[in-house]
């Protein structure tokens, strides 16, 4: 039995060493953590538990049969985060890059059954050269079958992906997919075909960090939600993020101790300044409003007009979508529409109940704009305001201009309760805009036309340019002091707990894509 024994440890030591000694500090040079390290920093301490430790590749071409490594290049397997159970999947850059073989494919299958079966989250760690070129369409038919899981699994269990190392060509497609993506700034990057390739077909001159790092997906795609500046960050930001989340689609993410008490916060009283045309930073209404440091931000660097994060309030995890009036005043366009609907069916899946904070002047016009599909885009974010059936409460606090009132989570398309600020302005459009149209011949024939304007501009402000045309038809429910607005969350968010909207059956609706 000791021989066998002794076998057994060789083998399980050999598995540990990865591709090796060699290959372990080349992948630390690149200031880069091993799989291993990543999986053990990431969970519980002593909780993970491997699955597939002796898992080897079944390729014979090209000499393979004599270069194996236990694992095949990826660590898999579960544990626990904050005591919640997760399953792990860490791809070895050590192990034939971290490339994808047939068998690496099943490991990472195998995982994500388990997570469905049992409802815990999924958490990818990505470091790949891509497909294992040894393996042909081998290895195509391994990301088919992950990304088959992903779309099964959407939904159903939160799934996250970190991107800590070289993420390409197809290998892109099952993060793409997963809910959240984060990156590790300098030492990661994703493209669907890399600098070499992009040369040979455009004739762009381009490197890999300017093609599909980590800047450059969290500011100009917004394929990324979450960087982080080195791979100790990217794991913390992971467990972050979790802690917000529930395990699950059929529960509910849990609750911090909270005691109801004098909840009044006159720091948010002298927030809205009195010209309607100065920005205000919307984070200062956030944090005056949820519990102290609790507001997490996805998506922190794109499309900055909207503000989109988890906070707590009253303990409880809450997903939060507010226009921004320090980034063009605040307005809906493509890349803020679909950034918000994005984060809205995220945390109407997972029964996260959301907060909009609104202060919009309109959709952004243009001929940028119109060509690159607003319509289409804008869309996206009326549709998942719609479906969403998680309790859902809106604050304006300033401008709800024209369609994007509509939009922005208004009582027409089911929120729960909406409330307003006394500086509240519920209108077509802006008063100076609405007189030039409705009173044009009588401000052209005017004998001092400027007074004319102001004068009718005056008159639309006066009538419109506050919350309580809208309060009488009950599309507002309460015209409430800034100051009071977390109490008053607190407690409708309490009453909304235990919200049920029973939908008619449909195999799935048909959002604009
Ligand atoms: N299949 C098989 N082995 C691969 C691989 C792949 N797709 N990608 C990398 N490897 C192996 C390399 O042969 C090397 O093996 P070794 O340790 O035995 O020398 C090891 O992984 C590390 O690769 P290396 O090229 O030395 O690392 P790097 O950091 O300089 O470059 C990449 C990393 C990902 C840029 C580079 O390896 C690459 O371009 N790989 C191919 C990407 C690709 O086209 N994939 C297929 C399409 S999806």
């Amino acid at each position: 039995m000791d021989s066998k024994i002794k076998n057994l440890n060789e083998k399980l030591a050999l598995a540990h060493l990865g591709g090796g000694q060699a290959r372990i500090d080349k992948q630390h040079e690149k200031k880069k953590l091993t799989a291993r390290e990543r999986v053990t920093y990431l969970l519980d301490e002593g909780s993970f538990e491997e699955i597939g430790a002796l898992v080897t590749h079944r390729t014979k071409d090209f000499g393979m049969e004599k270069q194996q490594f236990y694992g095949d290049g990826v660590v898999t397997g579960y544990g626990t985060i904050h005591g919640r159970l997760v399953y792990v999947f860490a791809q070895d850059f050590t192990v034939f890059g971290g490339s994808l073989s047939e068998t690496h494919a099943e490991k990472i299958c195998k995982i994500m059954d388990l997570a469905v079966k049992v409802g815990a989250p999924l958490i990818g760690l990505n470091d790949s050269g891509g497909a294992r070129i040894q393996e042909g369409v081998r290895s195509l038919g391994g990301y088919a079958d992950i990304f088959y899981r992903n779309v099964q699994a959407s939904g159903v269990i939160p799934q996250i992906s970190a991107i800590m190392g070289p993420c390409a060509g197809g290998a892109v497609y099952s993060p793409a997919m997963t809910d959240f993506t984060l990156m590790v700034e300098n030492t990661s990057y994703m493209f669907v075909t890399g600098p070499n390739v992009v040369k040979t077909v455009t004739n762009e001159t381009v490197t890999s960090e300017e093609l599909g790092g980590a800047s450059t997906h969290s500011t100009k795609s917004g394929v990324t939600h979450i960087t982080s500046a080195n791979d100790v960050e990217c794991l913390e930001d992971i467990k972050k993020l979790m802690s917000y989340l529930p395990q699950n689609n059929t529960e509910k993410p849990k609750d911090l101790p909270f005691k109801l008490q004098e909840e009044t916060r006159e720091v948010l009283a002298n927030i809205i300044p009195d010209n309607a045309n100065k920005p205000y930073d919307m984070h200062s209404v956030i944090n005056g409003i949820i519990d102290e440091d609790s507001f997490y931000e996805i998506h922190k660097d794109f499309a900055e007009n909207i503000v989109v994060g988890f906070a707590r309030l009253g303990g409880k995890s809450i997903g939060i979508v507010a226009n921004q009036p320090l980034y063009l005043a605040g307005v809906l366009d493509v890349d803020s529409s679909t950034k918000a609907a994005r984060f809205v069916r995220f945390c109407d899946c997972f029964n996260i109940p959301l907060l909009v904070l609104e202060d919009v002047p309109g959709f952004l016009p243009g001929t940028d704009q119109e060509w690159n599909a607003i319509i289409t885009n804008g869309a996206k974010l009326l549709y998942a305001f719609s479906e969403a059936t998680v309790p859902r409460i809106t604050v304006i606090t300033r401008k709800a201009y024209g369609g994007a009132y509509d939009v922005m989570n208004s009582k027409h398309i089911g929120a729960d309760m909406n409330y307003a600020w006394p500086s509240a302005e519920i209108a077509v459009m802006g008063a100076k805009g609405a007189a030039e149209i409705i009173f044009k011949k009588e401000i052209s024939t005017a004998e001092d036309t400027d007074a004319k304007w102001k004068e009718k501009e005056a008159e639309y402000a006066s009538l419109f340019a506050n919350p309580y045309s809208a309060a009488e038809r009950g599309f507002i429910d309460e015209v409430i002091l800034p100051q009071d607005t977390r109490r008053k969350l607190i407690k409708a968010f309490a009453m909304l707990e235990d919200k049920q909207v029973e939908k008619p059956k449909r195999k799935h609706g048909n959002i604009p894509l």
